[in-house]
């Protein structure tokens, strides 16, 4: 008896959707692998934060929520939720820097902080930074992977992130070694707080460290608050009616929260162009550049996770938190909740920007961040011609999770 053969009754349709879903895998199977790298529970927080919909508590760690939603609720919350103790980047920050910066870091001196500082990044100022910062080192790189050259990704990003920490903090200019040095202090400064997702007080060791590298770092701050133009972000916050002790707290802010964060994007937007074949796309349709930027910070989401303490005992979804305990945002994991990296994918209201946080902390260099990304696009992609892939090495023990070596290169 003949066997009935079932017919697919789309066979290349089928095919094509294999194609693209083992090719997305590969994006995602790096992805994982460099989370790993960086620190090997994370990816298993991350997909238990799957479960933690809308909110869970786990042992050691406290309250955690991938809910976009009551992400958003939370870090919208200045009453019930605070960043100067235990559990927040504002206790962990004001035992290095000073209690002083407690004022600066939430509460009525930041609400004053972030009002002057309206301003500071905008497309614009995003833009002119990059220009005057990066213009040298992306015209050598340019010509580079024109000439055929292999290029290693990751560290040009540091490079540049180097240079814009000296245009930034007004240090003086230096070669793109010096670049890279002033990335690796900030770096090491940033490692100051590995080991603290579990707990936020520093021992007096790393204290003692970590004052050192900011004194290093922001020597340069008085100078340039005193006498450079209104056209540097030192001169405009002068302008602006900032005091030097909150310019110096925000450069450190700066410097903290606008380095690992920005070269780890630039690093796996490249990856992901290539891991997803998204890349062929762009270049058919360079419209879609602002979409795979935006892909890139939701899918990577560079800064993972939120930490908040609870300041004042509250309800939330039935769920009663205490004063004292800590809640924390596992902003990859609600990002990652919308699918895949698809440079075409729709703005979602529902996840808005919670790559860069949500409320009286949204990330103040945001533009900048996204005008570094635009940048390292048109370098990659500009002249039409695809990139591939010739090795890469994940980050061991960082904070951030970041490629140390992405080597790419022209293809054909
Ligand atoms: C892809 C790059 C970046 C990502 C993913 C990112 C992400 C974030 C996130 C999630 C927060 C909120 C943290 C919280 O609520 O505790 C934040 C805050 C902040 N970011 Fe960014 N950031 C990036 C780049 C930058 C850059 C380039 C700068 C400036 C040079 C910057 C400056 C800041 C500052 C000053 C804050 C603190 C804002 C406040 O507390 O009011 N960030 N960033």
């Amino acid at each position: 008896m003949p066997v009935a053969v079932e017919r697919d009754p789309a066979p290349r349709e089928r095919r094509i959707r294999l194609l693209r879903d083992a090719v997305g895998s590969s994006a995602e199977a790096h992805e994982r692998r460099l989370l790993a790298a960086a620190r090997p529970a994370l990816p298993l927080l991350l997909w238990l934060g799957q479960r933690a919909r809308p909110i869970m508590r786990l042992p050691r760690l406290g309250w955690v929520t991938a809910d976009p939603v009551i992400a958003r609720r939370i870090l919208n919350d200045g009453v019930h939720t605070t960043l100067l103790e235990e559990g927040g980047v504002g206790h962990l920050w004001a035992q290095v820097l000073g209690d002083w910066v407690l004022e600066l870091f939430d509460g009525a001196g930041h609400v004053e902080l972030r009002t002057r500082t309206k301003g500071l990044f905008t497309e614009a100022t995003g833009a002119a930074l990059v220009e005057r910062a990066w213009s040298g080192i992306l015209d050598r790189a340019r010509a580079r992977l024109d000439a055929g050259e292999i290029v290693d990704i990751a560290e040009l990003s540091r490079t540049l992130v180097g240079g814009m920490v000296i245009e930034l903090l007004g240090m003086p200019p230096a070669d793109e070694a010096g670049c890279r040095e002033v990335f690796a202090i900030g770096e090491e400064l940033a490692a100051t707080a590995l080991g603290s997702t579990a707990d936020t007080r520093l021992s007096g060791e790393s204290i003692e460290h970590a004052r050192s590298i900011v004194d290093r770092l922001t020597v340069g701050v008085p100078e340039g608050y005193r006498t450079a133009g209104e056209d540097t972000v030192l001169g405009r916050c002068r302008a602006m009616g900032l005091t030097l002790q909150q310019t110096r707290g925000l450069a450190t802010l700066l410097m903290v929260a606008g380095t690992e964060t920005a070269a780890s994007a630039m690093g796996r937007l490249a990856a992901l162009l290539v891991d997803s074949g998204e890349q062929q796309r762009l270049i058919a349709d360079p419209s879609l550049a602002e979409g795979a930027v935006r892909e890139t910070l939701r899918v990577a989401s560079p800064a993972p996770l939120i930490g908040r303490a609870i300041a004042a005992d509250h309800e939330i979804e039935g769920r009663k938190l205490r004063a004292g305990e800590r809640v924390m945002i596992l902003t990859w994991t609600a990002n990652n909740t919308a699918g895949r990296f698809r440079i075409d994918r729709p703005y979602s209201p529902h996840h808005r920007q919670l790559w860069f946080g949500a409320g009286r902390h949204l990330c103040l260099g945001a533009p900048l961040a996204r005008a570094e990304l635009g940048a390292m696009l048109e370098l990659l992609l500009g002249d039409g011609r695809e990139i591939e892939i010739v090795r890469r090495t994940y980050g061991r023990r960082v904070l951030i999770p970041a490629y140390s070596e992405l080597l790419v290169r022209k293809r054909g």
